[in-house]
């Protein structure tokens, strides 16, 4: 599909963006192996965690609206087909984990992005814990028990991080993973809440074999990676007014907001409360002046990895050279995001390099409507579709359905609001 953007005037209301993507899969996953039934509301409505569900009725569990059967740490059953988890990584990824422990074989395919992303990183450790895992394909399970293992993890990644936890949860004595940079830690936040026996001091957390996990009951808090994308339309559209209802600001997602506020961001929080023990606010944002450069170094752009397409968005406008590095993880993505993110801004006219890990963007420019290729990433179609709304003239974004990945609502939205 092809989305046509136009310049847009103003970017007016209130609108809540799609349940959290990270806490949606582990809340499925977790759900899955607990003793009962979990009541989750407000999933995910993207096709990520729809991957998830169907991985998980394949394994024989129920799933059914906000209803997660959950069937034991024992209960899953092998499935008779490759377990499809389409685009998604944090699918493959964190499921390996669970899989790896179990006493059946599984394989775990994805579309042919997902085929071609690093499984190394994943397989490695589990292997280390004693677990049978190959890769590619991805082939996981059939050799238990599995022992725990001290793991200092070489990328900064809480897919990895979680992956090896949920192997921990059936590993002889301790399993410990010590991070270079700390990642988002909602599994730590939803294995604590089920009861498990974790400890996290700074960056390491360790998990110790459980016999069993309460089930949950919870409301799933607004993206913050979704409500990303309208903190810099909100802030780069005059006359603006945006406000983002119920989005969830766990600290170790929330770097983004930080970094904007530091460059000029007006971004207000109001009604801050908790949802399955994470923090949630509503977010308002209005128009920014004076918009200055960012500098964004290793440590910072692990803290902000899914935000970094919409923040090369922002630089372009900023006055100066915005210089974003250390990001090497954005070609391993769903598509290379630094390269795809280059040609899409630079052929709207704006002037960004590409570097082996970053880009450097001397802002402002004045950007114009062109053709662009989303790459068949969904945060890269969104992002673009953010730059579309602040140039000259109509843009088109080629591949645009991909934003159903993680935003099925996103153009209905941007209709809505503008
Ligand atoms: C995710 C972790 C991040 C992120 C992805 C979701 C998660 O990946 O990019 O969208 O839910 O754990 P890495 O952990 O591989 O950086």
């Amino acid at each position: 599909m092809i989305a046509t953007v136009r310049r847009a005037r103003k970017l007016e209301g209130t609108i809540a963006v799609p349940g959290d993507k990270s806490i949606s899969h582990r809340a499925l996953m977790l759900g899955a192996i607990a003793s009962g039934d979990s009541h989750v509301r407000g999933l995910s409505t993207g096709a990520d965690v729809a991957s998830t569900a169907e991985c998980l009725r394949a394994l024989g569990v129920p799933i059914d609206g906000s209803q997660v059967g959950g069937r034991g740490m024992r209960g899953l059953r092998g499935a008779t087909e490759p377990l499809d988890c389409g685009n998604s990584g944090t699918t493959m990824r964190l499921l390996a984990g669970l899989l790896a422990a179990q006493d059946f074989e599984s394989v775990l395919v994805g579309d042919e992005s997902l085929s071609r992303r690093p499984m190394d990183r994943i397989v490695d450790p589990l292997r280390e814990m004693g677990a049978a895992a190959d890769w590619p394909p991805l082939r996981v399970g059939g050799t238990y028990p599995l022992h725990g293992i001290e793991y200092e993890a070489p990328v900064p990644s809480a897919q990895v991080k979680s992956a090896i936890l949920f192997a921990g949860l059936y590993a002889e004595g301790r399993t410990a993973v010590i991070e270079p940079v700390k990642t988002r830690d909602h599994t730590e936040v939803m294995l604590a809440a089920m009861g498990a026996p974790l400890g996290v001091a700074g960056l390491r957390v360790e998990i110790e074999r459980t016999e069993e996990l309460q089930p949950l009951d919870l409301d799933v808090p607004g993206d913050f990676s979704a409500a990303a994308f309208w903190l810099v339309a909100g802030a780069l559209v005059a006359e603006s007014s945006i406000h983002l209802l119920g989005v969830g600001v766990n600290p170790t997602r929330t770097a983004f907001a930080d970094l904007l506020s530091s460059i000029g961001f007006p971004i207000g929080r109001s009604k801050p409360r908790l949802e399955a023990n994470e923090p949630v606010v509503d977010l308002g944002i209005r128009p920014v002046f004076d918009l200055r450069p960012v500098r964004v170094d290793a440590s910072m752009a692990a803290r902000m990895i899914d935000e970094l397409p919409v923040l090369a968005v922002a630089a372009s406008q900023a006055v100066g050279t915005s210089v974003i590095a250390g990001a090497g993880e954005l070609r391993v993505k769903e598509s290379d995001r630094l390269a795809a993110m280059e040609a899409g801004l630079n052929a709207m006219g704006a002037d960004v390099v590409v570097e082996d890990d970053g880009w450097v963007i001397n802002g402002p420019r004045r950007l114009e409507g062109a053709r662009v290729d989303s790459a068949g990433d969904h945060r890269v179609a969104m992002a673009l579709a953010v730059a579309a709304m602040i140039a000259d003239g109509t843009t088109e974004i080629e591949g645009a359905e991909c934003v159903d990945i993680s935003y099925p609502g996103f153009f209905d939205h941007l209709e809505y609001l503008a």
